[in-house]
């Protein structure tokens, strides 16, 4: 079994996979990957948390991450994702893998022969989108009451996982931003054959009646290039004092970092007392291990 895409998993497979993290925070007995089980690390793009998280996660539960940094592969000379999927399919166990492309991440599932976790793609981040949800769980009584507007670049792979985990797992979603910057039409059309999905590039209505404020940055890994046309452009969508009181009173901030501060979100807001950014980034290490369990779980040796 691979977690390539968010839809990869269905309604009931989240379920479990949050059942395995409960487990995992109480004492997580028996929950453990196989005795040295190998998991090769792919890395194409920085990461701080995706990256420890589950190197952590790997070794806490009896496994041995072997980190790979693309760029000090054959991969930056120009060997073939396929051919390299060959290779750490034929040493290792499970593969996990931060990608430029989300074709890349495909071909690589689709010859490695082993269990690939996508740990963010261009198209998406579906672990980060987990993370999410499991952190909105544990502030609301039932998913399906909660409503979570994310504001700011709702075109970013964050955006896309985040929002079809969330359909599936009945919160409403707003998103809101700037026209110019739509929603991926393929990402939106699957979110909403799963639950209630509503675009704005209105801010207060978008964000009116929200019990989550959800923000990431306005340039991601690979715009660069486009950085000061989209702080321009975005930057009516800061997540600051003003726009977060558009949201319910109390409303809770999330952000799956890192954080530019002062462009998609202040100081004030993500160290304030709404603010549940650090927990939500905690949790990243508990749904690494739940994933990682459930998918060693659901693969044939
Ligand atoms: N949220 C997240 O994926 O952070 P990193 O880029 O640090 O892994
Ligand atoms: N959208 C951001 C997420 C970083 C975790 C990026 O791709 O850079």
């Amino acid at each position: 079994m691979n977690l390539l895409n968010s839809d990869d998993l269905s309604e009931r497979d989240i379920a479990e996979i949050f059942r395995i993290a409960d487990r995992l925070s109480q004492n997580g007995r028996g929950l453990r990957l196989p005795t040295h089980a190998t998991v090769a690390m792919l890395f194409q793009k920085p990461s701080t948390r995706t990256r420890i998280s589950f190197a952590a996660a790997i070794a806490q539960l009896g496994g041995e991450p072997i980190y790979v940094d693309a760029d000090k592969s054959q991969l930056s000379r120009g060997e073939t994702v396929a051919d390299t999927a060959k290779m750490l399919g034929s040493y290792c166990n499970i593969i996990v893998a931060r990608l430029n492309k989300h074709e890349d991440i495909k071909e690589l599932a689709v010859n490695s022969g082993v269990p690939v976790i996508n740990a963010l793609t261009d198209l998406e981040h579906p672990t980060q989108a987990l993370t999410d949800i499991y952190t909105v769980r544990a502030h609301t009584k039932e998913l399906s009451k909660a409503r979570l507007c994310f504001i700011g670049d709702i075109a970013a792979n964050t955006a896309n996982s985040l929002m079809i985990t969330a359909a599936k797992c009945g919160v409403h979603v707003s998103l809101v931003g700037p026209r110019g910057y739509r929603p991926n039409p393929v990402m939106l059309n699957k979110a909403r054959s799963y639950g209630s999905v509503d675009v704005y590039d209105d801010i207060e209505r978008g964000l009116s009646g929200c019990d989550f404020v959800y923000t990431d940055t306005f340039v991601s890994m690979g715009q660069e290039e486009e950085a000061e046309v989209r702080k321009r452009r975005f930057a009516p969508y800061q997540l600051n004092d003003r726009t977060l009181s558009m949201a319910k009173p109390g409303a809770l901030v999330m952000h799956c970092l890192p954080a530019h501060r002062g462009e998609e979100i202040t100081t004030d807001v993500i160290d304030g007392k709404q603010s549940i950014v650090w927990e939500q980034a905690r949790n990243k290490l508990l749904i690494a291990k739940a994933v990682l369990v459930y998918i060693s779980q659901h693969s044939k040796d």
